[in-house]
């Protein structure tokens, strides 16, 4: 379960600069949940999604996951949260260009404090689920963008989270391409894992069992 009350996000706080982003943004998002997460461009979606990932700190209300409050921790701690519950994905896939595929997936489970003796095959098993098995050693670099967003995908699923969070999955892709990654994803949700997908696509979201609407800041449907 996801909770967020009255979050207040203040970026470049006390300088010259300083801009809130978000003005209290309240939610709440039940395990298993598919929502998609809209609003117009400089409206708070990417830093709402940070948020929920634990990448980025806010500056008043509350966050919880799983009854867990998300407020003043340590990096270790949020790392810990960030490996055991989330997946993300991003924008741009942020993957390692000159890997292959397996390799950006086995990174999660490098990164992890409990070394798993079975890396490769949890790495392949992620590249199945998401059908990329097949090119488990192509080089990032020579995959599509629709490979490439898959094996983002599998890389925020490798340590099994139960919240997998991303942004504009399907932004930069043609339609049939998004509708296949979309696929991906309703596949995760209907094994039982919390979807929150950012998107621009009415036709994405509307796939999405709920859709909250961000508008300056403020969540307001
Ligand atoms: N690191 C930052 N420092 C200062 N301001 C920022 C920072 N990141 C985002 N902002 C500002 O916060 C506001 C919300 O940004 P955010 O990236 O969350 O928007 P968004 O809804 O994801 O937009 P888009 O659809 O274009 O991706 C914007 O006005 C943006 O300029
Ligand atoms: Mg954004």
């Amino acid at each position: 379960m996801i909770i967020l009350n009255q979050i207040k996000k203040i970026y470049n706080q006390g300088k010259a600069n300083e801009f809130e982003a978000l003005h209290g943004a309240s939610l709440e998002i039940a395990d298993g949940e598919m929502v998609a997460v809209i609003g117009k461009s400089g409206a708070g979606k990417s830093t709402l999604l940070h948020i929920l990932a634990c990448i980025d700190s806010y500056e008043g209300g509350e966050y919880r996951i799983d009854d867990k409050l998300v407020k003043g921790l340590s990096e270790k701690k949020l790392a810990q949260i960030r490996n055991e519950k989330i997946g993300m994905v991003m924008q741009d896939f942020a993957l390692v260009e000159d890997f292959s595929a397996i390799e950006n997936v086995l990174l999660p489970l490098d990164f992890a404090k409990q070394k798993k003796a079975n890396r490769r095959e949890l790495a392949m098993a992620a590249l199945k689920s998401v059908g990329m098995d097949s090119m488990a050693k192509k080089t990032v670099s020579q995959l599509s963008g629709g490979q490439k967003q898959r094996v983002a995908i599998a890389r925020a699923i490798v340590n099994e989270p139960s919240v997998v969070l991303a942004d504009e999955p399907t932004g930069a892709l043609d339609s049939k391409t998004a509708q296949e990654i979309m696929d991906v994803f309703k596949e995760l949700h209907s094994r039982g894992k919390t979807i929150v997908i950012v998107t621009h696509d009415m036709g994405i979201a509307e796939q999405c069992e709920r859709i909250i609407e961000i508008a300056d800041g403020c969540v307001t449907d």
